[in-house]
């Protein structure tokens, strides 16, 4: 499907999918919006994707939400956006396959939102990443309050989110934030390189250890480690297990189906 404000470029098992409003630094505007939803949508019925990879075209991954928008919003209308959006972010985070957010750029308000809903952060050497709401007199509202204290802890959620101080790459490799920084031309290769890595592996081991952390963040201990007993058990449902161990023991790479 073609659309406006993305690309969406799907070479099995890798899916790309780059934010394309360059000109508005890839602000997130209702339109993008219900295009990310769609291309979300695309991307989980098609099983031959195994990795997803999110980027931005041009200076930016996302500078935030289209704040033009907000100029009409009143309390019902800032509420329907909102609730869409986390909509989507949920649908990203619910993906069962591997994804990445190659941060090329500002990632600032709902862009820094996105990249926490991906699975792994990986930076170039210029992006920035912030919650600058605040100097608009308002608050994160697609999980930033909530992913972000989860992720780097509450003092740190705190600082950015009350502040709105933005930090460069290696501040937020240093906070957790960000796994890796790449010079800003390898990123993208880097990248494709990791999300092909992951697409070798057994895809209903990586769906179980997603969702096991994930679900298990927000549970007692002993609750998220019956669900990670669970779900071990479950691994032994395909035969990956079983070829995986072979291949170690035999010395070869190996074919997982699952
Ligand atoms: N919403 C709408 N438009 C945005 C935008 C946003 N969040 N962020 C950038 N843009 C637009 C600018 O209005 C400008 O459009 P114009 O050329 O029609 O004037 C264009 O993108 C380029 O941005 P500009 O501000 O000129 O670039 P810069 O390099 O000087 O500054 C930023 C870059 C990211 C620091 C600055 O654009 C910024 O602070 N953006 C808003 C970030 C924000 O508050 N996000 C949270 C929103 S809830």
């Amino acid at each position: 499907m073609a659309y406006q404000t993305l690309i969406l470029e799907i070479d099995a098992p890798l899916a790309v999918l780059t934010f394309n409003r360059p000109d508005k630094l890839n602000a997130l505007s209702e339109e993008m919006l219900r295009e990310f939803s769609q291309a979300l949508e695309d991307i989980r019925v098609n099983s031959a994707i195994r990795a997803l990879i999110l980027t931005g075209q041009g200076r930016a991954f996302i500078a935030g939400a289209d704040v033009r928008q907000f100029l009409d919003f009143d309390s019902r209308t800032a509420h329907e956006f909102i609730r869409r959006g986390q909509e989507a972010l949920k649908k990203l985070e619910a993906l069962d396959i591997p994804v990445i957010a190659a941060v090329n750029g500002f990632a600032l308000g709902g862009g820094c939102e996105v990249a926490l809903a991906c699975d792994l952060i990986y930076a170039s050497e210029n992006a920035k990443f912030g919650q600058p709401e605040i100097n608009l007199g308002l608050m994160p509202g697609l999980g930033g309050s909530q992913r972000l204290a989860r992720l780097v802890g509450k003092g740190l959620a705190k600082e950015l989110c009350l502040t709105g101080r933005s930090v460069d790459a290696q501040e937020a490799r240093a906070m957790g934030l960000a796994a890796q920084v790449f010079p800003a031309e390898t990123l993208l290769a880097e990248c494709r390189k990791i999300a092909h890595n992951l697409a070798g592996k057994s895809r209903f081991a990586l769906a179980q250890i997603k969702r096991v952390i994930n679900l298990g963040f927000e549970l007692d201990l002993p609750s998220a480690l019956e669900l990670e007993t669970q779900a071990f058990a479950l691994c032994f449902g395909s035969d990956d297990p079983q070829e995986g161990v072979k291949a170690f023991l035999e010395k070869r790479a190996p074919q997982f189906k699952a």
